[in-house]
């Protein structure tokens, strides 16, 4: 069992970690996914449907793994998705995820959930950063993002669909998740057993969604499912989201599309990028994992769309694979929540350092010199040889 940052060698190590490190309930928000988990499992897993092909004797002597995303130059091809409420996972909340993400050369996502205000993400630097929007009911509010944005020379706008109602996360039913965190009898000995994290959230108990806070007033104790079900418009649609590209004027990504026929939409639309995204398997079970809706996706935008495969990623050659059907590039949650949860900055560092040095050295071992290199040839359903 690693019990420090050094000793974790993978993401999975990282996620053993971070279940010491937290309270049940914040692990289990992390960990969990919708109704009987199977969109979760089947997110990582898809992945083992897919073999490569490795072609030898070419001169690997350097491996360069840069490219390009939403017109941003970034160092590899692995970026930070938006999620929620990190300073449950470490005092240090977003800004420590943020930094990290700026060091490897790669996006930030903030979420609209985030604790942590846009402007206080502008001054950690130029990024890049990207924030996650929603069409919320109270559109002024997401009028002010827009804006809010484009004054903080945020590079690109992300628009999160899945989520027409909160998916079912049985598990903070079971653990008694609830906003913000409280000392109640039933997560006293939890808390009790994690002092350090305890300590923090008693030196600094006004847990807040810093971006909205002025609009919606502070969380009382309500369970997570309710707050969020309250905000969320369920009648948004594709002219809502033409509008809301028009207001933005710049980089537009699309999050949550899974088949062919919305990708094709979102092009109509003039989206820059769709995220492949079942929100990590914590909205509707039993939808595909992103790497099987991939190809369709591809075939029917060409290269009129950057595909990123968000969901499931835990190792290089997740990234591999993805990158040679045909993404541009992916995105992760839980791997560099778990290296938050672990050691606030230097874990995500930690995630982000594993995760790249397994893309270079996969890079290598499949002899491609560059991300341009990864060819469709590369990879196939498992079967025989060829
Ligand atoms: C704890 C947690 C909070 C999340 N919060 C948000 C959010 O606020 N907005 C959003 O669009 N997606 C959110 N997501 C989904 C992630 O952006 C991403 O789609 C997902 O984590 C990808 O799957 P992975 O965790 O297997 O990498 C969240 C995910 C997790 C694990």
């Amino acid at each position: 069992m690693a019990v420090s940052l050094a000793r974790c060698h993978n993401i999975a190590d990282l996620r053993r970690l971070a279940k010491r490190r937290l309270p049940t309930p914040m692990f289990h928000y992390i960990d969990g996914g919708a109704d009987d988990e199977w969109t979760l499992r089947r997110n990582t897993t898809a992945f083992d449907d897919y073999q490569l092909w490795p072609n030898q004797l070419r001169d690997m002597s350097q491996v360069d793994l840069s490219t390009t995303l939403l017109g941003q130059p970034i160092a590899w091809p692995v970026f930070l998705a938006p999620t929620g409420m990190n300073r449950l996972f470490h005092h240090d909340a977003e800004p420590a995820a943020a930094r990290a993400a700026q060091a490897a050369g790669t996006f930030f996502t903030l979420s609209t959930m985030g604790t942590t205000r846009i402007e206080e993400i502008a001054a950690i630097g130029s990024g890049p950063w990207m924030f996650q929007i929603y069409i919320l009911k109270d559109r002024g509010l997401t009028t002010e993002f827009v804006e809010r944005c484009q004054a903080a020379k945020f590079q690109a706008l992300c628009l999160t669909v899945d989520t027409a109602v909160a998916g079912n996360r049985e598990r903070d039913r079971v653990t008694g998740m609830i906003l913000p965190p409280r000392f109640t009898l039933r997560s006293f000995a939890s808390f009790a057993a994690h002092p350090r994290w305890a300590f923090h959230l008693l030196m600094n108990p006004d847990f807040q969604l810093a971006n909205v806070v002025h609009r919606v007033g502070k969380l009382g104790t309500v369970s997570l499912i309710d707050y969020v079900n309250s905000q969320f418009d369920r009648s948004v649609t594709w002219d809502d989201v033409a509008r809301l590209r028009e207001l933005w004027g710049g980089p537009f990504v699309l999050k949550g599309l899974q088949t062919a026929a919305d990708a094709r939409r979102a092009v109509e639309v003039g989206a820059t990028a769709v995220m492949i995204s079942n929100h990590g398997g914590r909205q509707l079970d039993g939808a595909a994992a992103p790497i099987d809706c991939l190809g369709a996706m591809r075939d029917a935008v060409g290269d009129k769309l950057e595909l990123i495969v968000d969901g499931g990623i835990r190792r290089g050659t997740h990234v591999i694979k993805a990158l040679a059907l045909g993404a541009n590039a992916c995105s992760i949650g839980r791997a560099y929540l778990y290296g938050l949860a672990s050691g606030g900055q230097a874990g995500v560092e930690r995630a982000l350092g594993l995760l790249r040095a397994e893309v270079e050295r996969d890079l290598a071992l499949l002899g491609c010199r560059s991300i341009g290199e990864l060819r469709p040839e590369h990879v196939s359903r498992v079967g025989p040889g060829r």
